[in-house]
């Protein structure tokens, strides 16, 4: 039997219960990838996969998601939105508003996002990585379709990874697995209701307010040569706020990497 029980999950979700359809794995590919497959074949709105483990978990640009079953939640939510996939460019930002809403919510203490699509714990020092957001879209004629897939370590990984990592428990969480998943479900729904009527300026406020790197030094690593600047955090659409010697840029790409280049003391440092 899976870790989640479905039951119990809807037990906590109380009211909202309704809006979910959740399907518990011991095991699939990717959440993401499965869930993929089953909106192709007609699953509606609000279904949800979570697995124990994952063969093939998967971050962004083809990079792999490592976790096991008792120390991480990894799950996938399928929405529909209105309109087509332009208007969804801020969405892996406002799905980060959720979880940190959430989490803060369970009582976790340092709990920051990065741009464009993690949760980072600060704690003493650095900033550690307790989770990733991947979300994968489709457009059909009804409007489009979005995978939104979440990684969370409950605890930090085993494994050696090339950014710190840290789990939930280090935010003084004391939640079960199946309250931490009932908790982000319902920030989700309503954070997704708000981005599909008013779009991410509906929820930057509450982003700024839980960003990790706000007036540090950070440099951004794309194909060319790396962007150096301070973070002032995120517009209106979601694009990154660059203070670069030539000026404010605006960072559109997610396909770029947001890195500290250095360690100026700065409100929200660790
Ligand atoms: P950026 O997005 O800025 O390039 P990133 O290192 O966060 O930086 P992502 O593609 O967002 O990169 O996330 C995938 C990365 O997450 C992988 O490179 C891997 O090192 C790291 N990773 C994999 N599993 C975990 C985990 N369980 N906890 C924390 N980090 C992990
Ligand atoms: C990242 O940090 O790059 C995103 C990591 C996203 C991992 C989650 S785990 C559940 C879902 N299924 C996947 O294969 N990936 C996402």
């Amino acid at each position: 039997m899976a870790l989640i029980d479905p039951v119990m999950l809807k037990t906590r979700l109380g009211a909202l219960a309704g809006r979910f359809d959740v399907d518990a794995l011991d095991e699939c590919d990717s959440t993401n990838s499965e869930l993929m497959r089953r909106a192709e074949r007609g699953a509606p709105s609000g279904t949800v996969i979570v697995a124990d483990r994952q063969r093939a978990g998967r971050g962004r640009r083809g990079r792999s998601w490592l976790s096991s079953p008792e120390t991480s939640l990894t799950f996938s939510l399928f929405w529909r939105f209105p309109g087509n996939a332009s208007r969804l460019s801020g969405l892996s930002l406002a799905v980060g508003v959720a979880l940190a809403r959430a989490l803060n919510g369970l009582g976790g203490a340092g709990i920051r996002l990065k741009w464009p699509n993690d949760v980072l714990l600060a704690r003493q020092g650095e900033f550690a990585k307790l989770a990733g957001i991947l979300i994968e879209l489709a457009s059909d004629r009804r409007g489009t379709q979005a995978i939104v897939g979440i990684g969370l370590n409950l605890a930090a990984p085993a494994e050696d990874l090339p950014q710190p990592a840290a789990g939930l428990a280090e935010a003084g969480v004391v939640a079960d697995r199946h309250q931490v998943l009932a908790a982000i479900l319902a920030e989700l729904a309503g954070v997704h209701e708000v981005f599909a009527a008013r779009g991410f300026a509906a929820l930057r406020e509450d982003w700024q307010r839980f960003h990790a790197w706000h007036g540090l030094s950070v440099q951004i690593l794309g194909e060319g040569a790396a962007v150096q600047g301070v973070c002032l955090g995120v517009d209106d659409d979601g694009s990154l706020l660059l203070d670069t010697a030539q000026g404010v840029e605006r960072i559109f790409s997610g396909d770029v990497s947001l890195r500290r280049s250095g360690n100026g003391a700065a409100e929200g440092e660790p």
